[in-house]
């Protein structure tokens, strides 16, 4: 029992070094996501997926052309167990903070409110393994808008 410890010990020893780098790059590591939308109402990309312990460096672009005050697009992504339906009711009332709920505790990140030609950039930490819904909370939007962002 004494000899398996010591063992142990004396590997862990040996690692350390290795070990405590692997960590550092692991803190550091970005997973860059491009997400486009357009004038369809439509996000290009129906599932994202990142890795755990990452931070996610997303943009998103609309490649259409029309403004954001009739076809403007975001990304949010929503919490766990929070009810999509029930969050983009709440959003179409906040349109004076462009459709995110002052002081919401339902949403993990989001981007600004951009319309065609624009594009936005937002770091985040990816939240812990599991799966996750992103919509554009832009009134009646997320019914086309959502998708599943995969923390793996
Ligand atoms: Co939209």
């Amino acid at each position: 029992m004494n000899y398996l410890f010591a063992v142990l010990l004396m590997l862990f020893s040996v690692n350390s070094t290795d070990v405590t780098k692997t960590l550092d790059t692991a803190t550091k590591e970005v997973t860059e996501v491009v997400l486009e939308s357009n004038d369809q109402m439509k996000f290009n990309l129906s599932e994202i997926k990142v890795e755990a312990g990452t931070t996610v460096k997303l943009t998103l672009k609309h490649v259409g052309k029309l403004p954001k005050q009739v076809m403007g697009h975001n990304f949010v992504l929503l919490k766990k167990g929070v009810e999509m339906k029930d969050f983009a009711m709440t959003a179409m009332k906040a349109k004076d903070n462009d459709y995110i709920p002052e002081s919401t505790d339902q949403i993990i990140a989001n981007t600004a409110l951009i319309g065609g030609g624009e594009s936005t950039t937002i770091e985040f930490e990816a939240p812990e393994k599991g799966e996750y819904i992103f919509i554009c909370s832009f009134p009646g939007h997320y019914a086309l808008m959502n998708g599943k962002f995969i923390v793996e």
